[in-house]
């Protein structure tokens, strides 16, 4: 696929501090740890602190990142920054990071939900192809926090706030993405979204008032999307890598419900200890889930030296996404 081969030459993650967990959640809204745990897998999730904001989450998983490369804010050519929960419309939220990483290279946000992470690779591996850049830092990040109603059960229950970096560079021969699959639904839109503080609807007493700024969800027709396109989009992408399912060493699945998670396992003919899981303490941060479980994967010495692995999501708009790799 790739002329230049092109992968992952650091990953950094962060998490705020502030845990919320299910039994705080029993005190919010009707609910209990046990039908949370049974419906979703979630435990508990981060909270970012009042002062703290996209960019703030983003530029600590980025710094991590740089450094896990072995590289400096100077070998930086562009900064992408997945997120749909930006610090504000504009400036973006990549520009705010290349300001406090000191920065001189592009910068800009790129918004697809849940699968911004993986439009992100995708984008950033074309740049380099092209020859235009060399090194591209890429970030998911996100304080889902900030737009979800803590009265609505079922919604509030599965978000948290988190940031993942990673920078992507030339690899040696053989080694890095070996395909990418991402696609959308745009007839799906209704499904997942914020309504209110855009062009359409801006903010307003009246859109306050409807709770228009908070994330909606029709839970169900999610769920069944996710089922069925996280097997679809895995399975494509190892496809055209010239894989097949049993040669993935490592599944990192959007971290949305473990339900999901186990659904796109058994398509994938693959035990439990095939997939990277931590939506047990962080719950779904959108475009960081990815990023986030690939660091602590990592972290966690999972991924060794010629390693396949398989990163796959989905979420709002309707997208998903998914690339095979080799480590
Ligand atoms: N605590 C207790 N009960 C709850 C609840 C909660 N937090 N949330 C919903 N319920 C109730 C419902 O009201 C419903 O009660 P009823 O039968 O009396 O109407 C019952 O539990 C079952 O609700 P249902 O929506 O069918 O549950 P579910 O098994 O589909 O699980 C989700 C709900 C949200 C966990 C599940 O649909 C899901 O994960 N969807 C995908 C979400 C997702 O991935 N979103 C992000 C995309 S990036």
């Amino acid at each position: 696929m790739n002329a230049i081969p092109v992968g992952i030459l650091g990953t950094g993650k962060y998490v705020p501090e502030q845990v919320l967990t299910n039994k705080d959640l029993e005190q919010m809204v009707e609910t209990n740890d046990e039908w949370i745990v049974t419906r979703t897998g979630i435990k508990e999730r981060r909270i970012a602190a009042s002062d703290e904001a996209t960019s703030d989450l983003a530029f600590k998983a980025a710094e991590q990142a740089i450094a896990n490369a072995g590289l400096t804010v100077d070998d930086i050519d562009l900064i992408i920054v997945a997120t749909v929960t930006p610090d504000m419309s504009f400036p973006s939220t990549a520009c705010l990071v290349q300001a406090r990483l000191g920065a001189k290279c592009p910068a800009f946000d790129l918004s697809a939900a849940c699968s911004g992470f993986i439009y992100s690779l995708v984008t950033g591996n074309g740049l380099i192809q092209s020859g235009l850049y060399k090194r591209i830092l890429v970030i998911g990040a996100e304080t889902l926090s900030r737009i979800t109603d803590y009265t609505d059960r079922n919604t509030c229950i599965l978000f948290g706030d988190g940031a993942g970096a990673v920078v992507i560079g030339e690899v040696p021969a053989g080694r890095g993405f070996q395909s990418f699959e991402i696609g959308a639904d745009g007839t799906g839109g209704e499904l997942l979204k914020v309504s209110g503080g855009g062009s359409r609807k801006p903010a307003s007493a009246e859109t306050v008032a409807n709770k228009e700024h908070s994330i909606y969800m029709a839970g169900n027709e999610v769920f069944k999307f996710a089922v069925r396109i996280m097997g679809n989009a895995a399975e494509s992408a190892i496809e055209k890598a010239g894989l097949t399912k049993a040669d993935i060493d490592l599944l990192v699945p959007h971290q949305a419900n473990i339900r999901i998670i186990q659904s796109s396992l058994n398509r994938l003919e693959l035990s439990e200890d095939k997939a990277m899981i931590n939506l047990d303490k962080y719950g779904n941060m959108s475009a960081a889930s990815i990023p986030v479980a690939l660091a602590e994967a990592v972290e966690q010495g999972r991924v060794k030296e010629g390693d396949k692995l398989c990163l796959v999501g989905f979420g709002g708009g309707l997208t998903w996404g998914a690339t095979v790799i080799v480590w």
